[in-house]
């Protein structure tokens, strides 16, 4: 099995990284790793695994991240993962959310780095895929170095070999998601040091990265970078990346990408899938550009069309089809 590549990685993240937005960012680049959403062991157990975890190999490679605290039901999960075609199974020990605490997984299992040891043995056991662990540098006032380099001392010894650090401790009851991701300090300090003390381990540095140029200062001390929220807002930053990252210069227009895009859009519409659940990942793609805006309300206004039939698809998307006149003039329609 070759090894992964994980020097640049886009990162989970709820409502937005579903299979359709893996699709689309799979079209701009070809070398970054892409996440799933944070899928529950507890729901793949009980629920319809086949709309949980189903997606297309052509957005490969994919990793599933999990969340839970059953070394049981982690280990099942890991199992159908791979089966489902998956290249990497992500332990969630980073979500601070009110819910995920009280089902006991994300941010708040960092309390409980024995229990974490179980599942993640058990999951290394399930699977032969790569099993990789998301986290935070630390939580509420349990915030020192010390605590974060020994909470990993611990879990490497299940055998994992890949942990992604998003560089901020979680405040774990006191904020909302959305203060968690912007309020407590960014440490990168504490993940350099990481990558020091333990350079047997790949250690990738998480938060708050919005540039090539931080990109690769951050792979001069860690081994890789992995982007949540920039992609999203801007995702032609993977055309940059895919340039000076990865040497990749046969990049697709924006153009070209909306016109691959709208071959996928009619097949999922025959699936039943809506247009605006695919189309809605799009609207960043001109970010930048003149005439974005226009990309954005035109879409917003004409992707909610209920009971859209093929033939009404064809004639919204060659209104929304962009050209390089319409976009700089500002005139999409
Ligand atoms: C809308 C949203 C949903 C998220 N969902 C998840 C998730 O399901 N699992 C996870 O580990 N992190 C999740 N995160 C956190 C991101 O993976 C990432 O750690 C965080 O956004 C910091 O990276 P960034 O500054 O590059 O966005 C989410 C973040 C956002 C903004």
């Amino acid at each position: 099995m070759s090894r992964l590549n994980r020097t640049v990685s886009v990162a989970p993240m709820m409502d937005c990284t579903d299979k359709h937005e893996r699709f689309f960012l799979r079209l701009i680049s070809k070398n970054v790793l892409l996440y799933t959403e944070m899928i529950v062991s507890e729901a793949i157990d009980r629920g319809d695994k086949k709309k949980l975890l189903e997606f297309d190999m052509r957005e490969k490679p994919v990793a599933l991240q999990l969340g839970g605290s059953s070394p049981k039901l982690l280990a099942n999960a890991s199992k159908t993962g791979e089966n489902f075609g998956y290249d990497e199974i992500n332990l969630n020990l980073g979500c601070p959310s009110k819910k995920v605490q009280k089902n006991k997984f994300g941010a708040c299992l960092i309390k409980e780095p024995n229990l974490v040891a179980d599942c993640l043995s058990e999951m290394v056991n399930a699977t032969s895929l790569p099993v990789t662990v998301k986290t935070r540098i630390g939580y509420d006032n349990v915030d020192h170095y010390e605590n974060l380099y020994n909470f990993v001392n611990i879990l490497k010894r299940t055998g994992v070999k890949t942990f992604i650090i998003h560089a901020r401790k979680a405040m774990l009851g006191k904020f909302t998601p959305k203060q968690n991701l912007n309020i407590p300090p960014l440490k990168y300090d504490y993940v350099y040091k990481l990558k020091r003390d333990f350079s047997d381990l790949e250690i990738i540095i998480n938060g708050g990265v919005t540039s090539v140029s931080e990109v690769e200062n951050h792979l001069e001390k860690v081994d890789g970078v992995m982007i949540g929220r920039s992609v999203y807002h801007s995702p032609y930053l993977l055309a940059e990346i895919e340039n000076q990252i990865f040497n990749n210069f046969d990049v697709l227009s924006r153009q070209d990408i909306i016109e691959k895009l709208i071959v996928y859009v009619k097949q999922e519409i025959k699936k039943g899938t809506r247009l605006n659940q695919i189309m809605r990942h799009t609207l960043g793609l001109f970010h930048g550009q003149n005439g974005s805006s226009y990309w954005k309300r035109y879409l917003s206004e004409n992707m909610c069309v209920r009971d859209a039939d093929i033939s009404k698809i064809d004639h919204i998307m060659d209104k929304v089809k962009p050209n390089s006149q319409n976009i700089s003039a500002g005139q999409i329609d």
